[in-house]
């Protein structure tokens, strides 16, 4: 029996988490030319939560798989999040992430674009080091997780230019977006644990539900954080017009000079940074908050009654933990 055999979900999931974190300081880059590497290692050294890789983890084991049959892909799962971030963070304009500067913010655009690019780079190599008859299979799937992600992402800075989105497009779209990695974080556990193809979609179930819950939360938080270690502007989403959930559901709810109120930050495709404290009490009052926290609570609910089908054991009450967890998380 190892010493973590009977520990405690909350404490099995921080050793995870130091495991992820050693293994990715312990990542070989190059100092030299430092205009590309010490950029990549400042995205490195933020304090992520690493929750794909440690999602990853536990559902090789779950499957029946070793920490190290399944960390280089749980490392490529984080250098593959971490490359979306640093663009991203170019696509929304945003100056800080996970508390410090962004890397186009403290370096250049181009600087962000090459870090980014080269984190991508190093995700394929970590993953070429899984078990040599599972990489075909990996790499289709990583790919298509990929395309998703940036089709997902397109649609996100498309509709900041439209004015009428639907729920069901918002959806659609963070289930490219965000939904597309947190699937591949159970089917490739599931992959390397020899979970059957059929078993391998239920994971994506999992991972869809769970992304839906986990960018909902993300864009409540993106208004509503408190936590110190939230790390990103405040209402950066309504200052560059993005169609949040919460957005979209105060145009669903407010009626006269309300409607109008929000209408116009669709139309102007922005909110001044002064008025994020209004947006913010506008919503509160019209109940749009408590309709976001419900449709979080909503979607965990169904990614719960997926992670109950999973094989009994530490690494399924663990998961059980975590995603529970995730619905109240703060940062
Ligand atoms: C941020 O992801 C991007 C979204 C999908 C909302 P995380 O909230 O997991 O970011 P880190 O890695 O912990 O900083
Ligand atoms: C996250 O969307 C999606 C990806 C990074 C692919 P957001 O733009 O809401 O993420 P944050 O809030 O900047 O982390
Ligand atoms: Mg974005
Ligand atoms: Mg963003
Ligand atoms: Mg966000």
């Amino acid at each position: 029996m190892s010493s973590t055999d009977t520990i405690a979900p909350s404490a099995y999931v921080e050793h995870l988490r130091g495991r992820v974190e050693a293994a990715l300081q312990e990542i070989d880059f190059p100092r030299e030319p430092p205009g590309l590497y010490a950029p990549v290692r400042h995205v490195l050294e933020g304090k992520g939560k690493r929750l794909r890789p440690v999602l990853l983890l536990l559902t090789a084991e779950a499957f029946g798989a070793t920490e190290e049959e399944a960390l280089p892909a749980a490392l490529a799962l984080e250098l593959f999040h971490n490359f979306t971030l640093v663009h991203d963070d170019i696509m929304d304009h945003a100056d800080t992430r996970r508390g410090r500067p962004t890397v186009h913010t403290r370096w250049d655009q181009d600087t962000a674009i090459l870090t980014g690019d080269v984190l991508m780079g190093k995700a394929y190599a970590l993953l070429s080091h899984l078990h040599a008859p599972l990489l075909p299979e990996a790499h289709r799937r990583f790919y298509r997780t990929v395309a998703r992600l940036c089709e997902g992402q397109t649609l996100d800075t498309a509709f900041a230019g439209q004015k009428d989105v639907s729920v069901a497009a918002y959806l659609d779209m963070i289930d490219r977006k965000t939904g597309a990695l947190l699937e591949s974080c159970f089917e490739l556990g599931g992959l390397i644990g020899g979970a059957p193809p059929a078993t391998l979609d239920d994971l994506c179930t999992l991972g869809r539900e769970l992304g839906r819950a986990f960018q909902i939360q993300d864009d409540l938080l993106d208004l509503m954080a408190e936590d110190t270690r939230w790390g990103k502007q405040i209402g950066g989403d309504l200052i560059e017009g993005k169609k949040t959930y919460l957005l979209l559901r105060a145009l669903e709810m407010a009626k006269g000079p309300d409607h109008a109120w929000f209408a116009r930050i669709a139309e102007r495709q922005g909110l001044p940074p002064a008025q994020v404290d209004e947006a913010r009490e506008r919503m509160q009052h019209l109940g749009v908050v408590e309709n976001a926290r419900a449709a979080v609570m909503r979607h965990t609910d169904a990614a719960m009654n997926e992670v109950a089908a999973l094989p009994s054991g530490r690494a399924r009450d663990t998961l059980r933990w975590l995603v529970r967890d995730m619905q109240t998380r703060l940062h």
